[in-house]
């Protein structure tokens, strides 16, 4: 069987991103990477041309540095998703993305003061909602949304918002979404259509939604 991914262009953002405050302080989040360098191992599999734009990970995960750019901040994961938008045939946003960063960059680190500090922040851009503006009809975005509460309203907003044929849904219990190695998710299409799944190792949940997304191809 020919896989309808061959030679399918896919950008995958992954991991966290990091915010500076100096040179050796930042601020970001639990996000190990574990699902979208899963979903970038089966997409190769499958023949696609993968590019990994990725925050930093632990180094043992097993895709080639080929495929993978490093990027530290959400800056930079934007600025490097920026050169793949307009020819991809497939965008995965599973990066959790720091939504500010500090005002402020300090060139030298920040020294101790009397008493407390405030950090002003500043909105970071949206890399989905960015190429939202740009995405062509033959091009799919995939979301994810990690979501505590009014889970399926809050998912469905954010596909709407950005664009996204499909947003898979995953929840901060334990065992399942960041730094696990199992996750549990559901996938919401643009069409309303609801798919839920069992608890499973990451590498099957990568399976599952590639095969709903080459369905949608
Ligand atoms: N996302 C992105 N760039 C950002 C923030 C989010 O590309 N600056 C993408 C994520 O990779 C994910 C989707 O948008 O695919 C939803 O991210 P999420 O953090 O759940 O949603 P937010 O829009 O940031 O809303 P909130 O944090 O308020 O839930």
């Amino acid at each position: 069987m020919v896989s309808k991914l061959k030679n399918k262009k896919v950008l995958i953002t992954a991991g966290p991103t990091r915010e500076y405050l100096d040179p050796v302080r930042f601020i970001s989040n639990e996000s190990s990477g574990k699902m979208g360098y899963a979903l970038a191992e089966i997409f190769i599999k499958y023949g696609a041309k993968v590019a990994l734009v990725s925050g930093p990970v632990p180094s043992s995960y097993s895709v080639s540095q080929e495929n993978i750019t490093a990027v530290k901040t959400a800056d930079e994961m934007c600025n490097e998703c920026l050169k793949h938008f307009t020819d991809c045939d497939i965008a995965v946003f599973s990066a959790a993305v720091a939504d500010y960063k500090p005002k402020q960059k300090s060139d030298t680190k920040i020294k101790k003061q009397d008493g407390a500090i405030s950090i002003d922040f500043v909105k970071n851009r949206d890399i989905a909602f960015e190429f939202s503006k740009i995405k062509k009809n033959s091009q799919l975005s995939i979301g994810f949304a990690l979501e505590t509460n009014n889970v399926l309203e809050n998912a469905s907003k954010k596909m709407n918002k950005k664009k996204f044929d499909a947003i898979v849904i995953n929840s901060p219990n334990e065992n399942e979404g960041f730094g696990y190695d199992t996750n549990k998710i559901s996938i919401l299409n643009k069409k309303g259509e609801l798919k839920s799944y069992s608890l499973k190792p990451k590498s099957e949940v990568a399976t599952d939604i590639i095969e709903q997304i080459m369905m949608m191809l």
